[in-house]
């Protein structure tokens, strides 16, 4: 059967693309969030993933506010960038693992999880800027990918609740697979952050480190908040963290924390690394 090696969580913001096109990840805007991520290349070279499966929101790429799945599975051989108007190169193709897809739409599916498949589907800088971030410079990426998309853009939004129970559906498809891969989950978005409205620029520190905390010790703390209360508490883009606790949900047991990174901001956003692994 196949193994989950461990689950990583990422920001995502567009401008990260822009450091890295113009290699200006020493300068000193940029060094305290570049310098996160040797720790997790070293983590990454042992645990040796074969398969990603990432969970992140898209933003108007792939699906916009006419059709809007909760949750939606790719199911293609293929995956595709494109410019989303941000100014940053579009990164080549990923590849899929077809098998892996259809084996974890058949299992959430039977756990009633009723899923949107996606045999076409664009990926946008919440997918590929975590995989440059994790694998530089490495094209194509190194890994077959899984996306997985959650609503985090159009109300109503899922639940904190379901999101880890959809991420623990995720975390046994993966384990009841028949291969012999090795699967790491990904999941992009948050922290803090609100990029329009009178709070623009909202960041709120205290909230991202001890939702980063109970995520490694106590996940189901954050399913006490509603989406409201989220948004709240760490602003309307801020609450893309529901794909960090699903993340965390698809490790199913017990975590230990490899390794975290928190720096603020990037751009308008409190930029989060954590690196998770089963004990
Ligand atoms: C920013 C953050 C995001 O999560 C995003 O999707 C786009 C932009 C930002 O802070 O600029
Ligand atoms: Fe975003």
């Amino acid at each position: 059967m196949a193994k989950i090696v461990g689950g990583l969580n990422v920001t995502h913001v567009p401008y990260i693309g822009r450091a890295i096109a113009n290699n200006t990840q020493q300068d000193p805007y940029w060094k305290p969030f570049f310098d996160g991520f040797p720790p997790v290349h070293a983590w990454l070279d042992k645990v040796k993933p074969d398969v990603a499966v990432v969970i992140y929101n898209d933003h108007g790429l792939n699906f916009f506010l006419d059709k809007m799945p909760t949750f939606a599975v790719g199911a293609a051989p293929q995956y595709n960038n494109a410019d989303e108007g941000w100014g940053i190169p579009t990164l080549p193709p990923y590849q899929g693992d077809l098998d892996l897809s259809w084996h974890m739409i058949d299992a959430l599916i039977e756990e009633e999880f009723d899923i949107v498949t996606c045999q076409e589907m664009l990926v946008d800088h919440a997918f590929t800027l975590p995989l440059e971030l994790f694998w530089p410079g490495r094209h194509p990426c190194p890994v077959r990918t899984v996306p997985v998309c959650v609503n985090t853009v159009q109300f109503p939004l899922p639940t904190p609740a379901r999101c880890f129970k959809f991420g623990q559906a995720i975390g046994r498809a993966i384990e009841s697979w028949d291969s012999d891969a090795r699967v790491v989950v990904i999941g992009t978005g948050g922290l803090s952050h609100q990029l329009d409205g009178q709070r623009a620029g909202f960041i709120n520190k205290e909230f991202d480190l001890m939702f980063m905390e109970k995520l490694i010790t106590d996940p189901l703390w954050v399913t006490r908040y509603s989406i409201p209360d989220l948004v709240e508490l760490t602003g309307t883009q801020g609450v893309e963290l529901i794909n960090w606790l699903t993340t965390r949900g698809a490790l199913l047991g017990e975590v230990a924390k490899v390794h975290a990174n928190y720096h603020v901001p990037i751009s308008n956003t409190a930029s989060g690394l954590l690196c998770m692994e089963a004990v």
